[in-house]
């Protein structure tokens, strides 16, 4: 079975800091947005992308199909839950409120086909789940000058990555949920783990790195061709 995939693209990119949005700095030659759909498109458990895009965006590429699957747009809002929230609820009728769907981030280019295959099989099986890996480094809490005050305990700690993937209704109602009650969600497991479900953590690769900065701009450079 093949799902749709949702793709948030509507952030500022603030800590990137360029004048064009991140998601359409040069990566290999395209725009990285680009990068990250084609790589989408291309597997065959993708059936359909829906990109949000922020409101008045003048620089997404309109392409409506790539590798002959459709793709549609949305206009995301502030946050990331109110971009992903809409972009559930564009989702074509096909998809019923039972159909799995995926969310991946714009700033994901490096995803690689194998983890998305081993997402799919085995959240098939659980009530939903996401991308991620275990914590190596030591985590420290900070205070206001910049000094460690304490360390968290590592075991049991894992990074979230995506894609992630839940039933359309269930993250639908969690993500509104969590806007309703202004609880800030960094991630859709954040808002399903509010509603009482436990996403299953399904370990992928380390080089699916979100680009946050211009260093991690060039080192998508040079997985994007290693994580194919
Ligand atoms: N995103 C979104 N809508 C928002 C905020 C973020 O669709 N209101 C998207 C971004 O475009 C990105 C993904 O969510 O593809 C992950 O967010 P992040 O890496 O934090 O990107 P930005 O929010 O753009 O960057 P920053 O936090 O540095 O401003
Ligand atoms: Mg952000």
């Amino acid at each position: 079975r093949a799902f749709w995939c949702v793709v948030p693209a509507a952030g500022h990119g603030r800590r990137f800091g360029s004048e064009v949005p991140k998601q359409y700095m040069p990566l290999a030659g395209q725009p990285l947005i680009l990068r990250t759909l084609e790589r989408l498109a291309a597997h065959p458990r993708i059936a359909g992308l829906m990109v949000v895009l922020a409101e008045g965006d003048s620089a997404w590429v309109g392409i409506d199909s790539m590798d002959g699957k459709p793709v549609r747009t949305a206009i995301g809002g502030d946050e990331r839950a109110h971009s992903v929230l809409a972009g559930v609820r564009a989702l074509p009728d096909t998809v019923t409120a039972d159909d799995f769907v995926l969310v991946h981030d714009a700033a994901r280019p490096c995803v690689r086909a194998s983890d998305i295959e081993q997402l799919v099989v085995r959240v098939t099986q659980a009530d939903g789940g996401l991308l991620g890996a275990p914590l190596r480094d030591t985590l420290k809490r900070a205070d206001a000058h910049g000094c460690s005050t304490g360390t968290e305990p590592r075991e049991g700690r894992w990074r979230a990555f995506t894609p992630q993937m839940f039933r359309r209704g269930a993250l639908d109602r969690a993500l509104a949920q969590a806007l309703a009650d202004g609880v800030a969600i960094t991630d859709e497991a954040m808002a399903m783990e509010r509603a009482g479900v436990t996403p299953l953590l399904v370990e992928g690769s380390e080089d699916n790195l979100k680009i946050t900065t211009r260093a991690d701009l060039a080192l998508a450079e040079f997985l994007l061709p290693r994580t194919r």
